[in-house]
């Protein structure tokens, strides 16, 4: 095949797929094609200005810049959650272990007391660092800002550590562990 005419093959390929595709206002596609990306699943907690515990299950984590240390979060403008690291300006990312799929569960409702049961220890920030979990990451605040209905929060790191374990995963809508 000549260069034309694979150009010509590689475009028609091209507009089958694009002619395939759903309009962008399918918001079960959006939720199906984001669920394909495999992630690991973690917790983020914060306190509110009286000092009470929040916390949000979370997979849109990200590491961001190392020189200096940053991590990024988006967070759904609905949570309750993100009140609380607005009035406390800080956060802690609780990475978690294959076996706090509980964990990951009540985190994901909107239950008021969700730290009932759950053992943690307050950090210096007085960000909450769940027992068990397989790292963490405590962050200030540094930037946030709205891009659609959630709000990117740049943090900047103040501590972190990793411990032994596994971590949960979740993909296209259930909970994995590492099989190798
Ligand atoms: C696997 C999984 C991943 C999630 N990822 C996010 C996320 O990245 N950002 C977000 O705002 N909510 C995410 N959620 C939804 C929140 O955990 C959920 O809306 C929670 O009830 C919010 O609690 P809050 O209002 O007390 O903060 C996720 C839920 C699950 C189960």
């Amino acid at each position: 095949m000549d260069a034309t005419m694979e150009h010509a093959s590689v475009m028609k390929v091209m507009n089958a797929t694009m002619d395939a595709a759903i309009p962008p206002s399918d918001r079960e596609l959006f939720r199906a094609v984001a669920g394909s990306w495999a992630a690991g699943v973690a917790v983020i907690t914060s306190i509110d200005g009286t000092g009470s515990p929040h916390g949000l299950t979370m997979t849109a984590v990200s590491s961001l810049s190392i020189d200096p240390q940053q991590f990024l979060i988006s967070v759904a403008e609905t949570s309750e959650t993100l009140r609380a690291i607005r009035e406390s300006n800080v956060f802690c990312i609780n990475m978690l272990e294959s076996r706090q799929e509980d964990v990951s569960r009540r985190f994901a409702t909107k239950t008021p007391n969700k730290f009932d049961g759950v053992a943690y220890t307050s950090l210096p920030s007085g960000a909450p660092l769940i027992d068990e979990a397989l790292a963490y990451v405590e962050c200030k605040v540094v930037q946030m800002f709205k891009s659609g209905d959630h709000q990117l929060i740049v943090g900047a790191v103040l501590g972190l550590a990793t411990f032994d374990g596994e971590p949960l995963l979740h993909y296209r809508g259930g909970y994995k562990r590492l099989t190798s």
